[in-house]
């Protein structure tokens, strides 16, 4: 059975059920304050009616004391709902953030492939812990101020309470009836503000795109028409809020003047006393409030219980396999014996491919796009795992590899490369934990950015990626080389490293990847033959198996797609002697 998610959400967050209690406890007593408060108001102006102006002062007294005790209990409710709310938030916030690094890759690669989810995840975590205190405070409050509320009434006047059993539902059935259209129209108003604040951000993401199609005048128009639309809808929404607002408030007033009559008339049959039928008033009041609220509750409840959902869909990602050991077996860094591959359903993306990286030596995988290269690359880095066939990495198979030991042995610069929001020493340092500032210059000379570096105000300590200074695509790229140089890792892969470059850019990136290469094994992976000209052995890839492999001179030799490829893209295609 599917147990409910919100039900889950507390049944995994046990240690704050004691804190939570206490909140419906403490709304408990303020249930019982309020009753006793309202009765003993009644009792005073009835001891003054009859001139015991002695107990009148009593009752006054302990009224106030009520009021008083209810006025303490609002500051310590608060107090421990604050306290609840923020250590969840953080708690389950970090445990859902654990979760997005250690779980499986695969999966968080194809379906949270978006920053959306992160977002998400936020405000949804945001109003699981809003809900566990502040929410749940509010209702109990609600829940036993209305019952205890409607014990006293039935205690105070059975007759009284009857007249109200009947005016009740026909107040809240008329609100109910008026207030339906006009909620439709609210959500109306609420949603067309929504899909304008996507345009906008859609416009913010492609903001030069939109420039270099002179696309402005359009857009601009398009916006105009959608702010436009939407100051209407919120002039109609206020409208609607308002109606909404007086309905309710005639309606109340409409219930008390009834309730009055009622009164009344018990009153001078001498059936009720009017104290009695002061506090009365006052207690029907919660019971009433219980229920008008009752159509929120049961929608926060709804809402906070898709959020746990939602929260849920990212705590099931299985985590990685944790794989049994982190020894070093060979130095050969990967033998691969008719490795198959396929992404879920769709038709194999590797089919029995065999390659083999010596160590020490480069070599070239390449091959069309599409033909499963970097395929090969993230099973290389074991985000996916063989579906049948051998892997061996470092002489042992993938799948008994602890991810984190693997990892440690190889460094990898792709073609997007990703620079953090962080300094410059952050990303380099990023390649390894405790890096001293010594070592991130070497890497920097080595890259040949730290001439540029030191003209930086703030040199290595520089604010560079998102919100900080812009680099070039060639100097991003080289301070990626940077990181994984640092890295010092046995086995080197790139893929496509200099893809996103221009000729000239990708000659003086190329001499920061000869430097990183120097010594190591690699696994060089480009479709821009030209980068892979200084490789050891060449495996050409098409559908997901190697069709040629040699070095370079006896692939030229053969002939075959290789020397195709070659011919095509303009390089030498003569064997030199
Ligand atoms: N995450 C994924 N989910 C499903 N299919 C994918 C995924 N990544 C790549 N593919 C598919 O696998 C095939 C090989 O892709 P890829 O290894 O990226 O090729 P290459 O790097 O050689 O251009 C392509 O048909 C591609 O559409
Ligand atoms: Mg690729």
């Amino acid at each position: 059975m599917e147990i409910n998610p919100l039900v889950r959400f507390y049944m995994d967050n046990k240690k704050y059920l004691p804190g939570i209690l206490t909140i419906v406890g403490i709304s408990l007593f303020s249930g019982v304050l309020k009753m006793l408060a309202a009765t003993f108001w009644g009792r005073a102006v009835d001891f003054g009616l009859e001139g015991l102006i002695g107990d009148m002062v009593f009752a006054a007294v302990l009224m106030a004391v009520f009021i008083l005790a209810d006025c303490v209990r609002t500051a310590v409710h608060y107090h421990i709902i604050g306290r609840i709310t923020e250590n969840m938030f953080v708690e389950v916030r970090a445990r859902a953030f654990h979760k997005l690094t250690h779980g499986d890759p695969a999966i968080l690669e194809n379906q949270f492939r978006t920053g959306d989810v992160a977002t998400r995840l936020n405000s949804d975590i945001d109003l699981l812990s809003t809900f566990s205190a502040g929410h749940v405070s509010n209702f109990s409050r609600l829940v036993f101020s209305g019952l205890f509320g409607l014990f006293a009434c039935i205690f105070l006047s059975w007759q009284l309470s009857l007249a109200y059993v009947v005016i009740l539902p026909v107040s809240l059935g008329l609100v109910a009836l008026i207030s339906k259209p006009l909620q439709a129209q609210k959500k109306k108003s609420l949603d067309s503000g929504g899909s304008a604040m996507s345009i906008v951000a859609d416009m913010l993401a492609g903001a030069l795109t939109v420039k270099a199609f002179g696309a402005q005048e359009h857009f601009q128009e398009r916006f105009g028409r959608m702010s436009d639309h939407m100051v209407e809808m919120e002039v109609k929404s206020a409208k609607v809020s308002m109606k909404m607002t007086a309905v309710k408030y005639i309606a109340n007033v409409a219930q008390t003047m009834c309730l009055f009559i009622v009164g009344s008339w018990l009153v001078s049959q001498g059936l009720l006393k009017v104290g009695v039928f002061i506090s009365f008033v006052t207690l029907s009041n919660y019971i009433t409030d219980a229920f008008a609220q009752s159509d929120y509750m049961i929608q926060s409840i709804r809402r906070t219980t898709a959020c746990a959902q939602r929260y849920y869909e990212v705590m099931d990602i299985p985590d990685e396999l944790p794989g049994l050991v982190g020894m070093q077996a060979s130095p050969v860094p990967c033998e691969a014996q008719n490795l198959t591959f396929s992404y879920g359903r769709e038709g194999r993306v590797l089919d029995g491919l065999s390659l083999r990286i010596p160590a020490g030596k480069k070599v070239a995988v390449v091959g069309a796009s599409g033909c499963g290269k970097s395929t090969l690359l993230k099973l290389l880095c074991r985000f996916y795992y063989p579906e049948s066939g051998s892997l061996k990495l470092f002489g042992m198979e993938s799948l008994d590899w602890r991810p984190d030991d693997l990892r440690a042995r190889m460094a990898i610069v792709t073609q997007n490369s990703f620079l953090f929001d962080g300094t410059v020493y952050e990303n380099v340092a990023y390649g390894r934990p405790g890096l001293t500032r010594a070592q991130c210059e070497k890497a920097l000379r080595d890259v040949e950015l730290w001439d540029l570096v030191q003209s930086f105000p703030q040199g290595m300590d520089q604010p560079i990626g998102e919100g900080g200074l812009t680099l070039s695509g060639g100097q991003k790229q080289r301070l990626c080389i940077a990181r994984a140089m640092v890295k010092e890792a046995p086995l080197v892969l790139l893929d496509e490293a200099t893809s996103a470059l221009d000729l000239q850019t990708e000659r003086e990136v190329q001499k920061s990847l000869d430097k990183l290469l120097e010594g190591r094994s690699a696994v060089i992976i480009a479709h821009r033959l030209s980068t892979v000209q200084g490789a050891d052995y060449l495996y050409y890839m098409e559908k997901g198996r190697v069709v040629e492999e040699g070095t370079l001179p006896s692939l030229l030799a053969l002939k075959g797609r290789y020397y195709e490829m070659c011919r095509l893209q303009g390089l030498p295609t003569e064997v030199e002697a």
